[in-house]
């Protein structure tokens, strides 16, 4: 034989030890962590005296009569199939009509017992064009964050949760670094506005979620598949966040500002198929890693192999955040294709229930979420965690065990600060129009009637133990 082939079947033969080793590696350096409910007590659970019990909404979501944004140009559109973008066919319209209907929304919020309201600014209002700042919709803002402080809550604002005024998108939105300025202005003006009054700021509502939707999903405005320019955007609005976080903390240090990133977790459809952990693991370094290590090592690195890579420094940035914003709600299973569009279609995890989105309830996974921005040395705020479930027949157990699990990591020593359930009331859920039932409360959008569902008692129950506030 000669030296060739010899040197060509060893190296052949050594490849299943070689996938082994990799598939071992990977096994324990990502456990897919099972919680045992039936020999859990989720009663044991703590929370400090201080905690911020909440529950969060975005502008869009509920206001009503958002007609001047990105999203509300792209839920009138049909794709390229003749479909409306929203696969329902609604459009967000009067919505929950929470713009004149807030009092009587801060009314549920006593009722729940929180103590603080997580809610995004409508952009597009306080700025419908360039040049124009609308003090009716600056003066409507004051009036919320008045009437929450007279009612003994604190608000909490985000400036961008996934729409902005249209004028900024036909500028090019976060893909052109030139409007990172207009951003900035606007936040600087609403910023000046309320700074005195309002103490917890959120700059953007998970870059990783906008950008996905927008640029691989396509179920998101621009609805344009181009991972390329989804780094080009993922830079520009972390770029975006440094230079607001500098400009507003310059006139009021004592404020808290962070970002609010979602974090899911990406399993290996069959553990044994490394194909499948290459997809989950390039997943999970887009979705997740590519803001969070911006922020702990200063290096964002966005990478899909064989098409794009992107990679921007900036080593103050982990000195740019405050608290960091967790969203947490699920896990996906991913199997191998080819076409990575193909392969990244959402895998519900086999052997647990569903909720009525695509995803299973997994509420271990905000434990292991906890863990993994805890790596950024910051306090934790969990900005959103809930259930869709128009049955109602799961939200009282997922609230239980979702708790069960953020008490445990406090217990285990996370810095976590505080917890918001999305959602108040039943809203505009983006792609799903409609269809999507996350409020605590449940809302008829004919009479706009609000009624508390019963599983949401269970949240009632848990902050009435612990909220001293
Ligand atoms: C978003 C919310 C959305 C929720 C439920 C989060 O990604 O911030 O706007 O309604 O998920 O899907």
């Amino acid at each position: 034989m000669n030296k060739l082939l010899k040197t060509l079947l060893s190296a052949l033969s050594a490849l299943p030890l070689a996938y082994l080793a990799t598939n071992t590696y990977l096994h324990f350096k990502h456990p897919q962590t099972k919680w045992d409910w039936s020999e859990i007590d989720t009663e044991d659970s703590e929370f400090p005296d201080d905690f911020l019990w909440g529950t969060a909404t975005a502008a869009h979501q509920v206001e009503g009569n958002n007609e001047n944004s990105n999203w509300a140009a792209w839920e009138k559109q049909k794709n390229e199939n003749g479909e409306p973008r929203i696969k329902t066919g609604d459009v967000s319209g009067k919505a929950a009509n929470q713009w004149e209907l807030y009092e009587k929304d801060i009314e549920l919020m006593k009722e729940l017992g929180v103590n603080s309201y997580r809610f995004s600014l409508a952009w597009s209002k306080i700025q419908p064009d360039k040049d124009t700042f609308n003090e009716d919709a600056l003066q409507h803002y004051d009036d919320v964050i008045n009437a929450l402080l007279k009612n003994g809550i604190e608000p909490m604002i985000t400036l961008h949760h996934f729409t902005h005024p249209i004028w900024f998108e036909e500028l090019g939105a976060f893909e052109n670094e030139e409007n990172i300025k207009y951003f900035v202005e606007f936040s600087q003006r609403v910023f000046a506005r309320y700074k005195d009054r309002v103490k917890y700021w959120c700059t953007f509502n998970e870059p990783n979620v906008y950008i996905t939707g927008g640029y691989f999903i396509t179920e998101f405005p621009p609805g344009i598949y181009s991972p390329v320019t989804a780094g080009i955007v993922f830079e520009n609005i972390l770029k975006a966040h440094v230079k607001t976080y500098k400009e507003l903390k310059k006139h009021e240090p004592t404020v808290q500002i962070g970002i609010v990133q979602s974090t899911f977790q990406f399993e290996p459809l069959r553990r044994w198929h490394l194909g499948d952990w290459a997809i989950a693991r390039i997943s999970s370094n887009i979705f997740n890693e590519t803001t969070l290590s911006f922020f702990r090592t200063g290096t964002m690195n966005y990478l899909l192999p064989f098409e794009t890579s992107r990679s921007y420094t900036d080593l103050e940035a982990p000195n740019t955040i405050d608290f960091i914003g967790l969203n947490y709600y699920s896990h996906h299973a991913y199997k191998f294709d080819f076409d990575f569009r193909k392969a990244t279609q959402s895998i519900a995890v086999e052997g647990e229930e569903m909720t009525d989105m695509s995803y299973t309830i997994y509420p271990e996974g905000i434990y292991r979420a906890i863990e993994e921005v805890s790596k950024l040395g910051k306090p934790i705020i969990i900005t959103e965690n809930g259930i869709a479930d128009a049955k109602d027949d799961r939200r009282g157990k997922f609230i239980k065990q979702s708790l069960y699990a953020v008490s445990k990591a406090i217990k285990d020593g996370f810095d976590i600060r505080g917890y918001y359930y999305w959602s108040l009331i039943d809203n505009f859920e983006w792609a799903e129009g409609y269809s999507m039932k996350f409020g605590l409360y449940e809302v008829d959008f004919e009479t706009q009637e609000r009624k508390l569902r019963e599983g949401s008692k269970e949240y009632i129950e848990i902050i009435k133990k612990f909220n001293s506030k």
